[in-house]
């Protein structure tokens, strides 16, 4: 097994390994550090199923149960399609996911720690995803920023309804997000500590954060605006153009995220997404 980093702030490749093999106990050591380390890892050409991504995303974390059962892989529920396949008029997938800057599931009190995306159909056109680094951008902060934001708390949200940056793009998403709404915030430290490493990061984003803690919105808009402008300098993003087969793992204790689009509807993109669980953020 090869590791070799990117050329840019983050992110690294993986080769001479096949994830269909079980990983060695010395191999998955190795990965597990470089995860932390690089917050990106690339594996290209891999010809996995479902069961074998299932497998190897167990070795970061507990792997969780998303979406709605349609959306699954029959016989392995915790692999979710995400496609704008459509089947009978019906879509197979979940269409137009993750299409403003985030860390997934950051509006729970455990949010996510890996999330394991592995490119099956690629569109003729569009279809990237973009990668922010979130140590990079805490450290780019002026020592007055970093003062000034270090006790704040974040408030996490996750109906799309009740944040005025973002808008419903899902087909049937307005209905789907009204159910969200009754679900309750949660408040993280915009500085977060990872827990591996002892690194600080950002950690807010515009999909979920809609205010801060204890802060009159007068206050916390500008202050969440500057942030969400730093965040994605274009020195601290990674854009990945995707080739059929690819392996794309990030840590969203430190990587925020997004879907790019840019593809036609009937232009086909099927990705196999898994996520693991992490801790309570301080
Ligand atoms: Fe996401």
């Amino acid at each position: 097994m090869k590791i070799q980093k990117l050329p840019g702030l983050f992110g690294a490749e993986v080769s001479d390994i096949d994830l269909k093999d079980p990983l060695t106990a010395d191999d998955l050591a190795e990965l597990q550090a470089a995860f932390v380390e690089h917050q990106i890892l690339i594996f290209h050409n891999q010809q996995i199923e479902p069961k074998h991504q299932l497998a190897f995303s167990k070795h970061f974390g507990p792997v969780q149960k998303l979406y709605a059962e349609e959306h699954r892989i029959p016989d392995c529920p915790e692999v979710v399609v995400l496609s704008n396949e459509q089947v009978d008029g019906k879509h197979i997938g979940v269409v137009a996911a993750g299409d403003y800057w985030h860390s997934d599931l950051s509006p729970s009190k455990t949010p996510g720690l890996a999330t394991i995306l592995y490119g099956r159909i690629l569109p003729s056109q569009g279809g990237d995803t973009e990668f922010a680094d979130m140590f990079t951008a805490y450290d780019t902060l002026s020592d007055a920023m970093k003062e000034r934001i270090t006790t704040l708390r974040g408030i996490h949200c996750i109906s799309k309804l009740r944040n005025h940056r973002v808008e419903v793009t899902r087909p049937g998403g307005t209905a789907y997000y009204k159910k969200q709404n009754s679900i309750p915030d949660e408040c993280h430290p915009l500085v977060r500590t990872h827990p591996v490493s002892g690194r600080k990061g950002l950690y807010l984003s515009p999909r979920f954060t809609i205010g801060i803690e204890n802060m009159d919105d007068a206050e916390a808009q500008p202050l969440l605006d500057e942030l969400f402008a730093h965040q994605i300098k274009p020195e601290h993003v990674y854009l990945h153009k995707w080739q059929v087969d690819d392996l794309v793992m990030w840590d969203n204790r430190s990587v925020n995220h997004r879907a790019c689009g840019g593809y036609e509807m009937g232009d086909i993109r099927r990705i196999h997404r898994t996520s693991t669980l992490g801790d309570v953020p301080f």
